[in-house]
């Protein structure tokens, strides 16, 4: 019994290196392996078609191989008892949380006048604005967006931070559910969003949603490019409204060549990169994932299929 590495269309070979390296023990397989499908009891997946699961009759779990899910639930024949599991990687959050402040403080800073006049030769200094009056609003409330809100926090910029739950935060101001949402948006100079797609999520920071943001403000998305509606994202930013975007994630990936966004001077476009666990920390998880199911124990990492996060 062993692990079937199905990560089409990303490339498998690392990950399944580094399941043997971290329990030579267990049999681990690619696609392009042969072996018996009813030997599979774990599955490290991360996009699923309807059809796959089906071929192996005896899968425990369903190990993700990032934080996000939304692709594998999108298989609509899931055994509705097969557990599915996430990744949760302090050393990611880490990492997107540097990656939202290499983005956001350039912005905050006005790093881009300084360059300009530096091709000027030009030594003109402006008024600092201070970390204070930069208001810093986070949508989402998992180990992503604490870590975000604790970088900022530790650079004296006010955090307040929004979910669908509450949940008390006492160094945050916080906010929940979709009454509360504009109240956030209103008061966020800087807007980070790091929320999952799901049905409740998608297309949420629309026009509608987005115009509650003060005039000139920030946007990074560093969640899921669904989240956020980018033909209402185009029009605030080319109305003036929106001071410029940082973006990770988008609604189709890889963008698309001729996409509007990869010319537009006031967004920074990323390929999906702001973090990803590596290799050892997905294998490692997928590993425990398979102790637990098979020992009957809870899964640490389990995804609530029903909120799709
Ligand atoms: C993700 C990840 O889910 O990179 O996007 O972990």
């Amino acid at each position: 019994m062993g692990i079937l590495v199905h990560t089409t269309p990303l490339p498998s070979q690392p990950l399944a290196d580094a399941l043997r390296r971290a329990d030579p023990a267990t049999p681990v397989w690619t696609e392009q392996d042969r072996f018996d499908p009813t030997a599979v009891e774990a599955m490290l997946a991360w996009r699923l078609k309807p059809g796959i699961v089906t071929q192996y009759p005896n899968l425990r779990v369903l190990c993700s191989i990032g934080a996000g899910v939304e692709k594998l639930l999108r298989a609509t024949d899931l055994p509705i008892d097969l557990p599915v599991t996430r990744v949760i990687d302090a050393g990611q959050a880490q990492a997107i949380a540097s990656y939202v402040l290499a983005c956001t403080l350039p912005f905050v800073r006005d790093l881009a006048t300084y360059r300009e006049q530096q091709r000027q030769g030009r030594w003109k200094r402006h008024p600092v604005r201070a970390a204070q009056q930069s208001r810093v609003g986070i949508l989402g409330q998992g180990h992503v967006a604490q870590a975000v809100a604790a970088a900022f926090t530790v650079l004296g910029y006010p955090v307040a931070v929004w979910g669908r739950s509450r949940r008390s935060w006492p160094q945050w101001r916080s906010f929940a559910g979709p009454q509360e949402l504009p109240q956030l948006l209103q008061q966020a100079d800087i807007l980070v969003c790091t929320l999952p797609l799901t049905p409740e999520t998608e297309g949420l920071l629309d026009r509608k949603q987005l115009e509650n943001l003060p005039t000139g403000a920030y946007l990074v998305n560093v969640g899921r490019g669904g989240v956020l509606v980018e033909e209402d994202l185009r029009d605030l930013l080319e109305g003036g409204y929106l001071g410029g975007a940082a973006l990770d994630v988008f609604e189709r990936e890889p963008l698309p060549a001729n996409h509007w966004i990869w010319g537009e001077p006031r967004v920074l476009v990323t390929p999906h990169i702001a973090g990803e666990p590596s290799p050892e920390v997905i294998a490692s998880a997928c590993l425990e994932a398979l102790r637990c199911a098979r020992s009957g124990r809870p899964q640490p990492a389990a995804v609530d299929r029903e909120r799709g996060y």
